[in-house]
């Protein structure tokens, strides 16, 4: 999909105001328009000043990436990110939830939150009366995704047809690798681990909403999932909040590290990806993490380039 400048702020203007909880909150064409302004920014053909906006940032689990994409983003947009960590604010000593969005909604123009429960963040997001972004719940990584198939994009000019194999556990970064790929028309394979699966709901909701016949296709062997892919992606076996079970995972999750042998199977050009942070030899070998084909220190850094996108079209600096 082409646009110009006046084409993308057309299709990003219906985004304005609202919130971004999950990767299916923005249609096909939405998507292609933000990663398009995400291509603007970075290559400096685009400046955007959004004039001394704030950014809170509600984080309940640890980050680096995410948090200091999203400081760095708001610095180059003019504005700036207030952290609002349960522990330094009355979040932390139970004040409602409720009274809590309602008053940083009088504070903020925007909240990125980071927490366990989806239905946490809907919550915040009903009472809150400005955007509120998915910075990571168990459920969805939408901003991930976005990073991720901007990378994609950078490499290969296309992302039409191309198939992306996640391996590893189904989790949130899968989800939305699912629902934004299938947006874009990216065939998307998630090979995992019996009982590891991706969510039956959100397999069946990426293939609703999957633009240009793209193919979600689920399956327990990792090598059948990796053929012929032009981009092979992992995530760690355990998620934050998991912990206690990291080790009945690495017996479970056997067979699934992403390592020369597998990416054998993958096409002679495919990249490698890795949403981190990484652990090296269990989910992904150093060998492949720190090869050739890694773009994992690109797709990190479109974070920046992406999140940036996604707070011009939110907070309406088109
Ligand atoms: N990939 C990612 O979200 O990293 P952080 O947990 O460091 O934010
Ligand atoms: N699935 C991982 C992603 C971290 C960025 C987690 O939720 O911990």
């Amino acid at each position: 999909m082409a646009f110009n400048s006046h084409g993308v702020a057309a299709v990003l203007s219906n985004v304005k105001g609202g919130d971004f909880l999950s990767s299916s909150d923005f249609n096909s064409e939405q998507t292609s328009a933000l990663l398009e302004l995400a291509i603007q920014l970075k290559s400096g053909d685009r400046r955007i000043d959004l004039g001394n906006r704030v950014l809170g940032l509600i984080f309940t689990k640890a980050s680096t990436r995410t948090r200091v994409s999203f400081q760095v983003a708001m610095a180059r947009l003019g504005g700036q990110t207030l952290d609002l960590n349960p522990q330094v604010t009355q979040l932390g000593r139970g004040e409602p939830l409720k009274d809590t969005a309602r008053v940083l909604s009088r504070f903020c123009d925007a909240l990125a939150i980071r927490t366990y429960e989806q239905k946490e963040l809907i919550e915040y997001a009903h009472w809150a009366s400005i955007p509120v972004i998915n910075a990571l719940t168990d459920l969805e990584h939408p901003c991930q995704a976005l990073a991720d198939f901007l990378t994609i994009q950078e490499e290969f000019g296309v992302l039409k047809g191309l198939t992306l194999s996640y391996v590893g556990d189904g989790n949130n970064v899968a989800h939305s690798l699912m629902i934004c790929g299938a947006l874009l028309g990216i065939n998307i394979r998630i090979g995992t681990p019996k009982g590891f699966e991706p969510l039956n709901e959100v397999v069946e909701q990426a293939r609703s909403i999957a633009a240009f016949d793209a193919k979600i296709e689920i399956g327990n062997d990792p090598f059948e999932m990796v053929k012929g892919a032009q981009a092979v992606y992992t995530d760690v076996w355990a998620s934050m909040g998991q912990e206690e079970e990291q080790l009945q995972r690495e017996k479970s999750f056997k067979g699934f590290c992403l390592n020369e042998d597998l990416l054998e199977e993958a096409d002679s050009e495919a990249i490698v990806l890795h949403c981190l942070p990484a652990h090296r030899e269990e989910e992904i070998s150093s060998g492949v993490f720190e090869s050739e084909s890694s773009r994992i220190f690109e797709q990190a850094e479109n974070r920046l380039h992406a999140q940036q996108a996604l707070l011009a079209a939110l907070l309406g600096g088109l």
